[in-house]
């Protein structure tokens, strides 16, 4: 009607719901990713071949694609098979993209950390696995999570590719929002300005965080 509220104070509870699907989904994808992430940083860095080159096919492959296909892949493709939610094929499609970004950082984080700590770890005779796990990656972490956290600052951005199958994050809204109001710029500024109170807000966080952690 005429009498339409367009303000976009008015739509509060759309650009809430759209922020909290957007928070929402890089928190998992990037959890996600880090675990599968840090699978592949492992195999990559494994002397076994194999796992070596199935790792490495993964993380070129995915970084050598954009993500708006790959997601359309995951939720046209798996759909073929298994009834799947887009928020899930959103999630999952974000998260094995974000694994393959999260294992070069490890990588890095790990290959970061001086030879002489690995010879000296040696020399006390502690296996493989140890040396990894209580010399080199409590030392590499230190590098590796910041880097997680602008991982999940990247992904608060990237993830607004999923709207394009129907999950109704913050670009979702914002064309809801458009079409009921039939304002077209004001609901894209709004959106912007979320975007970026949550990704500035978030490195700043971040460097609080890190500065605590370098003066310990
Ligand atoms: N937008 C780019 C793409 O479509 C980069 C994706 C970045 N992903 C990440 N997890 N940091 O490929």
């Amino acid at each position: 009607s005429n009498t339409a509220n367009t303000s976009m104070l008015h739509y509060w509870k759309f650009f809430a719901m759209g922020v909290g699907y957007t928070v929402f989904i890089s928190i998992i994808a990037v959890f996600l990713g880090s675990i599968l992430g840090t699978l592949l940083a492992l195999m990559r860095l494994s002397a076994n071949k194999l796992s070596n080159l199935v790792a490495t096919a993964y993380i070129e492959f995915v970084r050598g694609t954009p993500l708006m296909v790959q997601l359309m892949f995951v939720y046209f493709g798996l759909g073929l098979f298994v009834n799947l939610p887009a928020l899930t094929a959103g999630i999952i499609a974000v998260a094995l993209n974000s694994a393959a970004y999260v294992a070069e950082v490890i990588r890095g984080g790990i290959n970061s950390i001086d030879k002489g700590q690995t010879e000296a770890s040696q020399s006390l005779g502690l296996s493989k696995s140890d040396q990894m796990r209580f010399v080199i990656l409590p030392q590499a972490l230190k590098n590796i999570w910041p880097a997680l956290g602008n991982e999940f600052i990247s992904l608060i951005k990237e993830s607004s590719i999923v709207s394009i199958i129907g999950v109704t994050d913050l670009i979702y809204q914002l064309k809801i929002v458009q079409a009921d109001t039939y304002r077209g710029v004001a609901p894209i500024l709004v959106a912007m300005i979320l975007y970026f109170i949550l990704t500035f807000s978030l490195s700043k966080l971040l460097k609080f965080y890190e500065g605590k952690f370098n003066h310990a």
